[in-house]
């Protein structure tokens, strides 16, 4: 690599993200992100997946958007289609799904087709980092709504969107994560969906359905999707491949109205989402999804229950949290005194990394003491050894918890 002197910095334009750093490896004890079991990833599955779709169809590699059409290709639609409709009750046809490059590329696109500069947006108060930073960058305001153990909490909505219409303020979209929610783990129940429908209806408001970890609950159980409940075409349904097979595909989808969905195809202009990806995937999913999914939730349950187990023996009552319904993540509260920016600061230090919850709220006070912590990729051991370290580091750093293991710390 030639010596860059160049100088590019004068001519980036005004309103660009900071530069990202550059990536200098994973902690020892990783446990951010939203990334999967490494040991659930099916490979023997997935080779013989790749090996029959290219010996079939991969001349069609040929063409960009393969013989599919710019939505995506075919068979997987046709996966898509019949999964949500078995599973979450949504009838759609595969001219109503649009494969994008992972579910951030769907907040992307809706953001771009709905947002402007100053617009506001509901939002749960504490969510996923992925979207509050693009509505941050966008300048659109998100309004939080606190959660209880059922999800976003309606009587709060029902305030905040009276109190928003006072101020002739219409929200562009309701964001909800209601099927095992990112960070708190929430499923919300049917009959509060139906609330949330009959709210956005009365305002005027769509509603954006993240459903990305619903395929992750322990006991496979799910109520229907929002976007089945509705009855008005007034809910955008986003899903992923990322939690229930591997986020490194980057495979995800769209379902929503032609009048949404024309408007996204328009702003996709990356000449299709990978194609190999897609068809791997139906290839995969169309005969073994079905069983691989109640395989990777049984071990992420054990993986939930060593975190658990960690916390409870290392911090003792000074972590609080709720068993969370499925998912990949748990949303823990420490002590006040506690600033979880400072205590990532130092733990990665000490190589472990988890997520501080102002960076997972709308709320900066109320995440100052909370974390989020990712229990699927690291191993048990990881797992049982980065919160000892962690607690380690808590302790020195903020007097918490008083005692280690059960035992009392000079
Ligand atoms: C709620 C939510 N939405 C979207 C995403 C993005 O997932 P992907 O782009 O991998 O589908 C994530 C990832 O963690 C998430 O938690």
């Amino acid at each position: 690599m030639p010596v860059a002197s160049f100088d590019f910095s004068s001519l980036l334009p005004a309103g660009l993200p900071p530069a990202a750093a550059k990536w200098t490896g994973a902690a020892r004890y990783n446990f951010i992100g939203g990334n999967n079991d490494s040991a659930q990833i099916p490979v023997d599955g997935l080779v013989a997946a790749a090996a029959a779709v290219l010996q079939r169809e991969g001349g069609t590699l040929a063409n960009y958007g393969l013989k599919s059409g710019p939505q995506g290709y075919r068979p997987l639609r046709e996966f898509i289609a019949g999964k949500l409709k078995h599973d979450a009750g949504i009838v759609c046809s595969v001219d109503d799904i649009l494969i994008v490059s992972g579910s951030l590329q769907a907040l992307d696109l809706i953001n771009s087709v709905l947002l402007s500069r100053g617009d506001t947006v509901i939002i749960e108060r504490d969510t996923y980092q992925g979207a509050l930073n693009r509505l941050k960058r966008l300048c659109v305001n998100a309004v939080g709504i606190p959660l209880d153990q059922d999800g976003m909490r309606m009587d709060a909505l029902a305030n905040e969107l009276a109190a928003l219409k006072e101020r002739n303020i219409k929200p562009k979209y309701i964001y909800t994560i209601p099927t095992v929610q990112n960070p708190t783990g929430t499923i919300m129940p049917e009959e509060r969906r139906r609330a949330l429908i009959k709210l956005a209806t009365e305002y005027g408001a769509p509603i954006f359905e993240d459903d990305c970890y619903a395929d992750l609950i322990w006991d496979g159980q799910r109520p229907p999707a929002i976007h089945a409940m509705s009855e008005t075409g007034n809910v955008i349904h986003v899903g992923s491949f990322s939690k229930s097979i591997a986020p490194a595909l980057r495979v995800g989808y769209i379902v929503a109205p032609w009048t949404v969905l024309s408007r996204a195809l328009a702003l996709k202009t990356d000449g299709g989402s990978g194609a190999l990806e897609q068809m791997v995937l139906a290839e995969f999913c169309a005969p073994q999804f079905a069983t691989h999914v109640p395989r990777l939730r049984r071990g992420l349950r054990a993986k939930l229950d060593a975190l658990m187990a960690a916390l409870n023996e290392q911090f003792g009552t000074a972590a609080e949290f709720d068993d969370p319904k499925g998912g990949i993540f748990l949303w823990v509260k420490l002590p006040d005194q506690v600033d979880t920016m400072k205590l990532n600061h130092a733990a990665l230090a000490a190589g472990v990394a988890i997520n501080p919850g102002p960076e997972w709220s709308t709320d900066a006070a109320h995440g100052r003491s909370r974390m989020r912590i990712c229990f699927a990729s690291p191993s048990h051991d990881e797992i049982r050894d980065g919160i000892a370290v962690l607690a380690d580091v808590c302790r020195k750093e903020f007097g918490v918890p008083a005692r280690i293991a059960n035992v009392a710390q000079r």
